[in-house]
């Protein structure tokens, strides 16, 4: 097991996974487990989708790497892409290789363009593990061993729209949120609460920045979640899913942040050949088939099934499109093994949280038998 040699052991000893396609996965005995977790949202279109197969291998046959000081038709075109799916406003992109890259720009960005300090993020918040994301995540287990932190982060209750206006001032650089957090839980914002951190960092001259690593590309029933509040940020943050599988990172901000900067920021292996390419294939592919749709459609089907499942196993259903957090009473990890002992992966978010992430591109049939399944394992009303 590469956990013997890995510095961090696996928690627990799943089954070792083998090949993929879609949302399937088998293992080296060809027994097959359907994705309920499009490993951690990486997977919206599932595993190796064929057209983002075909444009790696082409790509790689033709230029495997390029550094980032020259033009590259891939990265061109995939800019392009990327930005004319947004609102003109968001028109300069920073190419990174993960979230947290992705966020650490958007940090960087933001003080530099301002000339401020101060970050407001959300308690249960997630960003990523690099220190300054980690300066922004709420979590005290991820936090407390690698501190001091740095400094000027501040967290206010998600949702509390007093809080946040109140920790808002005329040092504050960036207000960074998940439109829906994601490994806190799957708690969806309130319009009030989006549109609150819009006006007073518009009057505070600070900036607004969306985390949408976990929620863009589909996976909330909108191509990018902050769509559904019509709140538009000045720095939107994107990874996971926007490469169909490949590695990348994406700070999307604005021609005035951009004026505003004064600095340096570069990553080697940011807008690669490999990643543009495999971006310019899961773009077309989630645009072709409006997967956004298919998440609301699926999503919703699922929340109202998974709504009658008993109030004494289950606390609360929570989330937005294919995105959804079921709490239960207890902790979640047995409930994961049984999921998985029938052929489900499905992931948690923190200790009680169930998290459904399934491929935005599942096969109706087995994510039927997914939440069949859950309500198995969970327990029929
Ligand atoms: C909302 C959000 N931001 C940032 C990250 C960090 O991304 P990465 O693991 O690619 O660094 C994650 C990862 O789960 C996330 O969910």
């Amino acid at each position: 097991m590469s956990g013997d040699l890995s510095f961090f052991r696996p928690a627990r000893t799943g089954p070792v996974l083998v090949r993929g396609h879609g949302a399937s996965f088998w293992d080296a005995a060809g027994r097959r487990y359907v994705d309920l977790g499009a490993s951690h949202g990486v997977g919206n279109l599932g595993c190796s989708h064929p057209d983002v197969v075909r444009a790696l291998q082409q790509q790689a046959a033709e230029l495997l790497y390029l550094g980032s000081g020259y033009d590259l038709p891939a990265r061109t075109q995939f800019l392009e892409r990327l930005v004319g799916q947004l609102p003109p406003s968001l028109n300069r992109v920073f190419l990174s290789n993960s979230g947290t890259e992705a966020v650490e720009a958007a940090i960087k960005f933001a003080r530099a363009a301002t000339g401020r300090p101060k970050v407001v993020a959300a308690m249960r918040g997630f960003h990523g593990r690099t220190y300054g994301a980690l300066s922004a995540t709420w979590r005290k287990e991820f936090r407390e061993p690698f501190e001091p932190l740095v400094p000027g982060f501040v967290h206010v209750p998600f949702n509390d729209v007093a809080a946040l206006t109140a920790a808002v001032d005329e040092t504050t650089a960036l207000v960074l949120l998940e439109p829906v957090q994601g490994e806190g839980g799957v708690h969806v914002a309130t319009p009030e609460f989006l549109a609150a951190a819009r006006a007073r960092t518009s009057a505070a001259g600070a900036l607004l920045g969306f985390d949408e690593v976990q929620t863009g590309m589909g996976r909330t029933g909108r191509l990018f979640a902050f769509e559904r509040w019509g709140v538009l940020p000045d720095l939107l943050i994107l990874a996971k899913s926007l490469a169909g599988g490949m590695p990348i990172g994406a700070t999307v901000t604005t021609e005035e942040v951009r004026t505003r900067f004064r600095g340096s920021h570069h990553s080697t292996f940011g807008g690669n050949p490999l990643a543009c390419a495999a971006g310019i294939a899961a773009l077309d592919v989630t645009i072709r088939e409006r997967l956004w749709e298919r998440a609301e459609r699926l999503g919703e089907y699922a929340m109202d099934r998974l709504r009658h499942l008993p109030p004494e196993r289950v606390r609360e259903v929570r989330g937005l499109g294919l995105l959804i957090g079921l709490e239960l009473r207890e902790r979640v990890t047995p409930y994961l093994v049984r999921l998985e002992e029938r052929g489900f992966l499905a992931l948690p978010a923190g200790a009680t949280v169930l998290r459904l992430l399934p491929p935005l591109v599942i096969d109706e049939d087995d994510f039927r038998a997914g939440l069949e399944a859950i309500e198995e394992v969970v327990g029929r009303g």
